[in-house]
């Protein structure tokens, strides 16, 4: 495949973890089990197609409201995987968690920012973790940033650009969000990586994100390539 053609940055929804276990008569955690080594898998996948960068979205802001024995079967899986995710950064991957991580406890907040500062100059692949994040409350907490530095005197608001915004993003390290995949049949944003997302490409996929294969990323990237891209031009 061109270069060209692959997307730089894929935004992975993995979305359908409860319905599979479901139809397996099984806890909805049993799905986010699974759903949580396709995102392992789905890391490689990206790499061996030439993919630079993913970002996984796997708690968001509203995810809160779900049952409390959901909420700590996430949590803890989290806690699980968080030595999977230190074993992959030291295959030359940098992760980035993205998301208010103060609502975490102490022990997971340690091991992620550790996890971020010591792969922070691997450049195999980047692969973002959207972890109690919302589109929102990054564009909000950006214009926040940017008032305090106005107070400051650092800046005056007419030096407010596009690209000043972009560099108080959490993806400021990361390329171009290119393409957003939603499996599991839902056509939605769901608050993730709003801003990133303006001209990105969509592929919705029917399968449910714990059955997600190598096969359905491939797909993905063909229907990509096949996409003419304008940016609002002819
Ligand atoms: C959406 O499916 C999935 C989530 C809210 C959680 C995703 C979490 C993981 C894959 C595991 C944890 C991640 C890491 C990085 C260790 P859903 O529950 O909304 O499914 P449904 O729509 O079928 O109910």
């Amino acid at each position: 495949m061109e270069t060209s053609a692959l997307p730089r940055h894929i935004g992975f929804i993995m979305d359908g973890n409860g319905r599979w276990a479901k139809k397996r008569a099984m806890p909805r955690n049993f799905g986010h089990k699974q759903g949580a080594d396709v995102f392992k898998k789905t890391i490689n996948w990206c790499r061996e197609l030439g993919v630079q960068a993913a970002t996984f979205y796997a708690f968001s802001t509203e995810n809160w409201k779900r049952p409390k024995d959901e909420v700590n079967g996430i949590i803890g899986l989290l806690r699980q995987y968080i030595k999977d995710i230190r074993a992959m950064s030291r295959e030359n991957v940098r992760f980035v968690f993205i998301g208010d991580l103060s609502a975490f406890d102490e022990d997971i907040r340690a091991d992620l920012l550790d996890i971020m500062e010591t792969s922070k100059e691997n450049a195999g692949f980047t692969a973002g973790v959207a972890l109690n994040y919302g589109g929102r409350a990054e564009i909000t907490n950006c214009a926040a940033a940017l008032s305090r530095k106005c107070l400051s005197g650092e800046i005056t608001p007419d030096m407010i650009t596009e690209e000043l915004f972009e560099r108080e993003l959490y993806t400021r390290d990361f390329p171009p969000l290119d393409l957003v995949i939603r499996p599991s049949g839902e056509q939605r944003l769901s608050n993730f990586l709003i801003w990133q997302a303006a001209y990105a490409e969509f592929v919705f996929l029917d399968v449910l994100w714990p059955d997600f294969k190598k096969k359905d990323l491939e797909y993905a990237l063909k229907e990509f390539a096949g996409r003419s891209r304008r940016f609002g031009g002819v």
